[in-house]
């Protein structure tokens, strides 16, 4: 097949060239479209736009695929740990013992947070949501490290941001929990891994010993590898357009934050929890009147649905799985799961949904583990974010890599055209 597309417009035929990528994907590169046409394109929610050449993350919405660096998510979240999942979506490679025993080290060393950020901290009302406070918090870290701030500084000045950042994130998600509960904070502890110290932190007692639950650390592993990445998504696409001003990685982080905390986006997981409550509490269950509030554009599924996925989200699959594994392990019997399941199989059985190819997506069955594990509602995106951490930073890092020029979209203005200025006193 040709490797070049041809626009007919007005009398004029032009070519512009495709690429494709390693799994076949294929793109008009459309960069000189408007120098040479004068048009531009237009796609509102960049639908079909390709913004970027990426190496990270592969998804094949159809087939309902997902890979990090070429690896199954099936198989990462079934064999790996969690840092290994971060290790390889970072730098493209699983690592060796080494490697990780190394990279493990650095993340150890630097989890603590500065005194005086915890006083920033202090100050946050009691009600504040989770994920207002991780925005404050992250963007305020780059106040503790000002040297490192430039963006175009040595790699590995940049590569010590990067740690710094995914070694403190449990410890920041940690301490707004222990806040929500009005309980101590609790400092890192060197002799846990990632996962068991964040855990620790968030469930663990000054006044006791912490006992950590293997099924919970396994559980949480899990759920944090699937959430690590998923490509260009509102929340990376902003931590990208962000970058590419050359703002520091935590001012980029922060944006990415703000962009998950959306019930479109991130902020789902606390909403499908609380929609599965409210179908017990006020509709004692009946999922098919809800169903129906759905077609009557009364209100939408959230857990449902997504811009790519249009077959199944092989996460929802995997995590509907780990769901009921992990309930029964832990011996807790939530009426929500079963609403949750007969909410699916309605849905999927109707063609409202069936037609519109919406499926359960990663925030549908998510909230009822984490809610199973003790976490409270409003720290579920929190969750999200704190999983998301290493997708985020990655594809900013890849972007400076790329040495990608600003971000900067155009328009098409719908406006008033030129009028004259009309002064106030003969304004109507
Ligand atoms: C995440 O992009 C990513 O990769 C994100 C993510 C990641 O890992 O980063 O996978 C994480 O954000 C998951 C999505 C979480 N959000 C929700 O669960 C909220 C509910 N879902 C919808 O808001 C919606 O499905 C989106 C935002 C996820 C996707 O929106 P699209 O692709 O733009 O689809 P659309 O809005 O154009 O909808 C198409 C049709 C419309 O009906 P028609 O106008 O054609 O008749 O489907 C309907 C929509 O009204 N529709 C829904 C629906 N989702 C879409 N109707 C009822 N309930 C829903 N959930």
């Amino acid at each position: 097949m040709s490797n070049k597309a041809t626009l007919q417009y007005g009398d004029k035929t032009y070519e512009f060239p495709v690429i494709t990528g390693t799994e076949n994907e294929s793109a008009i590169e459309i960069g000189k479209l408007r120098a040479q046409t004068g048009l531009i394109t237009y796609d509102e929610g960049y639908k079909n736009t390709g913004v970027t050449q990426s190496a990270i993350t592969f998804l094949d919405g159809e087939l309902g695929i997902l890979r990090y660096r070429g690896y199954n998510i099936e198989e990462l979240a079934g064999k790996a740990s969690f840092v290994e999942v971060m290790y390889l979506v970072l730098y493209g490679e699983l690592p060796t013992k080494a490697q990780l025993a190394a990279f493990e080290n650095e993340l150890t060393m630097h989890t603590l947070v500065h005194e005086n950020l915890v006083k920033v901290f202090e100050v946050f009302p009691s009600r504040s949501h989770p994920m207002g406070q991780l925005m404050t918090m992250l963007s305020t870290l780059s106040s503790f490290y000002p040297e490192s701030l430039n963006p175009n500084i040595k790699p590995e000045e940049t590569n010590l941001t990067i740690i710094r950042l995914l070694a403190k994130m449990p410890t920041i998600c940690a301490m707004i929990q222990k806040k929500g509960k009005g309980h101590p904070i609790l400092y890192p502890q060197n002799k846990y891994d990632y996962v068991t110290n964040f855990l620790y932190m968030t469930f663990g007692n000054v006044s006791e010993e912490y006992v950590a639950d293997p099924v919970i650390v396994d559980a949480m592993n899990k759920l944090l590898i699937l959430h690590a990445d998923h490509e260009q998504n509102c929340s990376a696409a902003t931590v990208r357009i962000v970058g590419s001003s050359h703002a520091n990685l935590y001012a980029s982080i922060a944006a990415g934050v703000a962009a998950l905390w959306g019930p479109r986006h991130g902020g789902a997981n606390q909403e499908v929890l609380e929609m599965l409550e409210d179908i017990r509490d006020n509709y004692n269950g009946d999922v098919e009147k809800v169903v129906q509030e759905v077609k009557d554009r009364k209100r939408m599924l959230m857990g449902f649905g997504h811009r790519v996925y249009k077959n199944f989200d092989p996460r929802a699959k995997i995590i509907k799985v780990a769901c009921d594994n992990i309930l029964a392990k832990l011996g807790v019997n939530d009426p929500l799961l079963d609403i949750a399941k007969k909410l699916e199989q309605a849905a999927l059985n109707d063609p409202f949904f069936v037609e519109r190819k919406l499926y359960p997506n990663v925030d549908f069955y998510s909230g009822i583990i984490y809610k199973a594990l003790g976490f409270p509602t409003q720290m579920f995106t929190v969750l999200f974010a704190l999983g998301r951490l290493p997708g985020w930073i990655s594809q900013w890092k890849e972007m400076r890599e790329r040495k990608e020029d600003i971000g900067r979209p155009r328009q098409v203005y719908t406006g008033p055209t030129e009028r004259p200025f009309v002064n106030i006193e003969d304004r109507k």
